[in-house]
């Protein structure tokens, strides 16, 4: 089901306009909201060319303008005469371009890869492109093979080698596997046992003459050149070409020569496609025609969501903690979990703290790193040790990293970025998989260290057996519909932004929350501080009467978070405290608590979940609040003043 919104602001909206959609709209932005499709998960980048033209210094530019998106290897690999030519290194893009420049490769035909490692640290064998072991297929990857382990078992039972530690490599083989004179069957057969998410670029030297894509689940468009037809992970990368594209959706197999580009749906059936024309600039491309990097990762939320909890929460079956093994032992050796981290991630280690808590029953303490390291902790072999890092390079959170180590505590790295000093230092990591994050405030980062910390929770919990199973998959399963919950949630833009419009001009804003809504409430306070610069303070509703709510005068704004039904009441009566005093307030809340609205000025309502789950939700309106007041304070959203993303420095 679609929707279409033509708004006469220019606050941007998803900009994928599907087929028979004619009309271009100058001066207006039309805005569809696709109700049915999951967020486009940008991780990193893959492009490709076939023309007249030298591929490589298109292949080159194109992957500068995916730039934007984060990567730490970048490759090539080049048709020509009947052989496939790879340069691929780890490093920055401009490492591939100097190794062009010392030796050019020449072929009209290429594909090219900018990698957000997943799985297998950044290294050169790592990198993209991968091949088959002649190196007659070579492929270039965005997303994750969900069951790549499966399939990379079977084909080394068939005999196939691999070289790297990546999911990507498995495709290759598994295409050579398949190839039986036509390349484009042998990707349909291939991608048929491929679960999860990609976005696929694939030449042959058997068929020197073309690039067979598809996607699903990460995003793919066709740039339609003037006899040159391009690949690209987003349209940036062809815009100095073509303003023609090709909106790919889930597989749907792309034939690209330079005599032009046919599209077959999965049973090979052709489709005729709509051309759409892009009238982007650059920048708003970059940013999937979003406004700003962080309104667009506040969308990508949903796909983040679910790709950090793909292959590790499965129905009915253990939770995976991916390479980390803890046995009922080791966690019955550990008499206390030191959760230490900064900022927002630091906000995460509080919910962490809870749920581990309530479902494992193993003590935590959770510290902001600066003042940890210098408590002088009491802490030991029998001490297990959480740091949660978004950068995993966060000076203090790896100062307290190496401490720990040295005391002989056990170190669980939780961090976003593959090859990190934090994930090298630590003795076990769990990725987040939120892709790139540029705005410098974290969002998508932070739901995916919730993520994280109830997985490790339930793994806890599995392992000691201080939850009951039934409770433990009744907890995954609603887990597993988090991601489309989610998007709903997204759905309340105009009245945050009302809110927002209304609210701006306030010198202070209250966050209040009980439980793991006080928890929530920390974070949505950082938020509005970071980017609005607006003065906040969360605080748990109990602690109000102890001093804080002298604060409060006629007009002061507090934003309630009331999701943890058995503090419900308590929270209502916190709110009518503050109202008797004048403030102007708003709550969010699960749908169907209406008697929230009774008390205050206005109410946000989240999708029904578990207590326990509430802050994967709840933080989104708390987000977009921050985001829209910002943008009313015409704040650079995305840099705001005196922040870095990664804080290198103590
Ligand atoms: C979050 O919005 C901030 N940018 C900041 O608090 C950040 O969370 C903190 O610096 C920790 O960074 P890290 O997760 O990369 O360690
Ligand atoms: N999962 C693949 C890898 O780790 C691709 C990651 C990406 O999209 O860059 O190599």
């Amino acid at each position: 089901m679609l929707k279409i919104f033509i708004l006469g602001k220019n606050i941007y909206e998803p900009l994928y306009f599907q087929r028979n959609f004619k009309e271009r709209f100058k001066g207006f932005i039309c805005c569809v909201k696709k109700q049915n499709r999951k967020g486009d998960k940008k991780m990193c980048g893959i492009v490709g060319f076939v023309g007249k033209k030298d591929a490589s210094p298109i292949l080159v530019e194109g992957l500068s303008k995916l730039e934007y998106r984060g990567y730490d290897s970048a490759g090539v690999a080049i048709l020509k005469d009947n052989s496939i030519e790879v340069l691929k290194c780890k490093g920055r893009l401009k490492n591939l371009e100097e190794k062009l420049e010392e030796s050019p490769i020449k072929g009209n035909i290429g594909i090219g890869h900018t990698r957000w490692a997943t799985h297998g640290e950044p290294s050169d064998v790592n990198s993209h492109p991968h091949s088959n072991k002649n190196e007659s297929i070579s492929v270039v990857h965005n997303g994750i093979i969900e069951n790549y382990l499966n399939i990379k078992e079977w084909l080394m039972s068939k005999g196939y080698e691999f070289l790297s530690e990546t999911d990507t490599e498995v495709i290759p083989n598994l295409v050579d596997y398949y190839y039986n004179g036509d390349i484009l069957d042998a990707v349909m057969k291939a991608t048929a046992k491929m679960e999860g998410s990609y976005a696929l670029g694939v030449i042959c030297t058997k068929e020197p003459d073309r690039i067979i894509a598809v996607r699903k689940d990460s995003p793919l468009i066709i740039g339609v050149g003037k006899g040159e037809y391009f690949i690209a992970s987003d349209i940036p990368a062809v815009l100095n070409h073509t303003r023609e594209v090709y909106l790919l959706n889930d597989k749907e197999f792309v034939v690209l020569t330079d005599e032009g580009v046919e599209i077959f749906d999965e049973n090979k059936e052709k489709i005729e496609k709509e051309i759409f024309h892009v009238t982007w600039n650059a920048d708003a491309a970059e940013k999937g025609g979003y406004e700003d990097f962080m309104l667009k990762e506040i969308h990508e939320q949903p796909r983040a969501i679910r790709d950090t909890m793909a292959s590790r929460i499965i129905k009915g079956k253990p939770i995976v903690l991916d390479k980390i093994k803890l046995t009922k032992e080791d966690l019955k050796n550990y008499n206390k979990i030191y959760i230490v981290a900064c900022g927002t991630a630091y906000h995460a280690g509080v919910v962490g703290k809870t749920v581990i808590e309530r479902l494992a029953r193993i003590p935590v303490e959770v510290d902001i790193a600066s003042e940890f390291r210098y408590r002088d902790p009491i802490m030991d072999k029998n001490t297990l040790v959480m740091i949660i890092s978004q950068s995993g390079e966060t000076a203090d959170s790896l100062a307290v990293l190496r401490e720990s180590k040295k005391k002989g505590c056990r170190v669980i790295a939780v961090t976003n970025v593959v090859g990190s000093s934090v994930s090298r230092e630590a003795d076990d990591v769990l990725y987040t998989l939120a892709g790139p994050e540029i705005a410098v405030a974290s969002t998508k980062a932070y739901v995916t260290q919730l993520v994280a910390m109830y997985i490790i929770a339930l793994y806890f919990a599995e392992v000691k057996e201080t939850t009951s199973k039934e409770e433990i998959e009744s907890i995954k399963e609603e887990l597993l519909n988090l991601p489309e919950k989610a998007e709903k949630v997204l759905e309340n833009k105009e009245i945050l932004q009302k809110f927002a419009a209304q609210n701006y001009m306030h010198k202070d804003m209250f966050y209040l929350g009980r439980g793991l809504d006080y928890a929530v409430s920390m974070e949505g306070s950082l938020k509005l501080k970071e980017i609005t610069y607006i003065h906040s303070e969360a605080y748990a509703g109990g602690e109000l009467k102890h001093g804080p709510i002298a604060l409060i005068e006629k007009g002061t704004v507090v934003i309630s978070t009331i999701t943890q039904m058995d503090l419900k009441d308590k929270m209502i009566s916190n709110i009518r405290e503050v109202v008797t005093r004048g403030a102007k307030t708003l709550a969010i809340t699960f749908e169907g608590n209406e008697e929230v609205e009774k008390s205050v000025d206005s109410a946000i309502y989240i999708p029904k979940t578990l207590d326990i789950l509430s802050p994967i939700l709840s933080v989104i309106p708390l987000q977009l609040i921050s985001y829209y007041v910002a943008k009313e304070k015409n704040c650079d959203v995305d840099k705001p003043r005196n922040l870095a993303k990664s804080v290198t420095v103590e």
